[in-house]
């Protein structure tokens, strides 16, 4: 079959926010600690704690917002033990992850410190499954109250005299789950009493995002929105991109869903795979297009003028951890697969970007699909990472609507499209597509027709590899890395290109 891109240049009106390209941190693994945070101290060169090399590599990918401190952690993390003198903050138990003792060394003060040297939006989440409203809203009145109050004299005697600006907050992190196990109407109405005490002071105003669903939850988003969509601003949908659920799913007759640890879940080996679990990610990640399209379908009935984002605030790949670390840090290497399928998550984010207005990949640093690996004061960029930074280009662009017709990408009887595509016009006028051809051994010649869009010059990269195993490591760092792609030619209708096997391109056109 012929592969073909429409793409409608006269047609684009919503904007690929830029926060599509977030982030999440949470306090997991060596994900704040060693990952971000070092210490004054440390001979790893940092700034105030946090190490130098990880700040520029994220300030290179322009890192829109990062989200924090969870993630499950959010919902037992008490703010106040993370301020004050570092000798005296109180320690606590990591019980989600890995038993570690927290310090608290990295609190309020220290993440808003780094969101200014990355220059990012702070986006915060609160604890709603086993903190108090109470403390919810002296936490908000702490960051953001410029008047005469208790927690802004708590503030100033901590050294912050003026508050923060922080828009985006979290009420909660999956209560259907780690964050309290609850059922959709009975979040919905805590949902309603904690948003009501997050007050706005002064000029900041909060974006307030609700705990969303999980994966294929339909049930939790049509409670949300009929029940509490009056009250937010985005709904946060997870779902990561495995080989196989990895808990019990049990559906009670009233629709809420019980989810239960699986003992012999088959994540698979972030590495060592055979086509059979390229295949089995390069599905799951296109999953992603029905789950948007559900659940934009559910907020269209009570929300039809999309007021409320669908915020897809964790995502990304989930395999086992590498052999010989902490099961409960979720260290994962990162291949080629990686950056085909988040490649394709991106183009389904961008192609909805009317509805999903934020995403945030899990994690940051060492955790889960992580964008940077570190090992002591060493640090590689993972292909992930250069997903992030080729796409970068889509950042606040103008989606252009585009009819695709692919090919298939065939594995033992089933099939997925060999082509994802998503495209968009930037404030220079300059048009960018990025391609991702899911098949690890077919290249894909496709014709671009770009409506009349008058291009004068393209030019390309390529993210790709021989093998679909190919990582990057601390002995050799550049193993995959963006290259630039030649292989375009203009014609009168747009240009036609041959796409590699499993491969990433992105072409600007101007
Ligand atoms: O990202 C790891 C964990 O996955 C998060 O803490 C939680 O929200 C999700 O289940």
């Amino acid at each position: 079959m012929k592969n073909t891109i429409k793409i409608n240049t006269q047609a684009g009106i919503h904007k690929v926010d830029k926060n599509i390209y977030g982030h999440f941190a949470e306090h997991l693994g060596r994900c704040i600690y060693e990952g971000i945070w070092v210490g004054e101290d440390s001979e790893i060169p940092n700034t105030r704690g946090m190490r130098n090399d990880v700040i520029q590599a994220l300030k290179d990918m322009s890192i829109p917002i990062l989200r924090w401190p969870g993630g499950c952690f959010a919902d037992e993390y008490h703010w106040k033990d993370g301020i004050g003198s570092k000798e005296n903050r109180a320690h606590m138990i990591n019980t989600h992850w890995g038993g570690v003792v927290e310090n608290n060394h990295f609190g309020t003060h220290e993440f808003f410190d780094l969101c200014a040297l990355l220059e990012t939006e702070p986006y915060i989440c609160g604890n709603v499954g086993s903190g108090t409203v109470y403390e919810m809203q002296q936490w908000v009145e702490y960051m953001t109250f410029d008047g005469e109050s208790p927690m802004t004299e708590l503030r100033k005697s901590n050294g912050r005299e003026k508050p923060w600006e922080l828009k985006y907050f979290g009420i909660g992190n999956e209560n259907w789950g780690c964050g309290g196990r609850m059922r959709a109407e009975y979040y919905a109405d805590l949902y309603r009493q904690f948003s009501t005490y997050v007050r706005d002071y002064g000029e900041n105003s909060l974006y307030r995002i609700a705990a969303g669903p999980r994966g294929d939850n339909y049930h939790w988003t049509e409670v949300m929105m009929r029940e509490a969509g009056h009250f937010m601003d985005g709904l946060a949908l997870h779902y990561y991109t495995r080989l196989q659920d990895h808990s019990v799913v049990i559906e009670n007759p009233d629709g809420n869903r019980i989810y239960l640890k699986k003992k012999d879940a088959v994540r698979g080996q972030a590495v060592d795979f055979e086509e059979q679990e390229w295949f089995g990610i390069m599905k799951a990640a296109y999953f992603t297009e029905e789950l948007v399209e559900k659940h934009a379908a559910i907020m269209d009935k009570y929300d039809p003028d999309k007021k409320v984002a669908l915020i897809v605030d964790e995502w990304g790949t989930w395999f086992d951890v590498e052999p010989g670390t902490n099961p409960g840090f979720l260290y994962q290497q990162n291949t080629m697969r990686d950056a085909v399928s988040a490649g394709i998550s991106f183009n389904i984010f961008n192609n909805h970007c009317d509805r999903v207005r934020m995403a945030n990949i899990a994690q940051t640093i060492n955790v889960l699909q992580a964008v940077i690996l570190t090992e002591g004061d060493k640090m590689i960029l993972t292909p992930t990472y250069h997903i992030f930074e080729m796409f970068k280009v889509h950042m606040d662009a103008i989606l252009q609507p585009i009819e695709l017709t692919s090919s298939t990408y065939n594995f033992e009887g089933e099939e997925v499209p060999q082509l994802s595509v998503s495209a968009s016009k930037d404030a220079a006028g300059k048009l960018n597509i990025s391609i991702c051809n899911t098949d690890p051994r077919n290249s894909a010649q496709v014709d671009c027709d770009t409506g009349g869009y008058a291009g004068k010059q393209v030019t390309g990269r390529i993210l790709t590899s021989s093998s679909m195993n190919a990582i990057n490591t601390f002995d050799q760092p550049a193993n995959v890395k963006p290259e630039a792609f030649t292989n375009v030619q203009l014609n009168e209708q747009g240009f036609s290109a041959d796409i590699p096997p499993m491969s990433v391109v992105v072409l600007t056109l101007e």
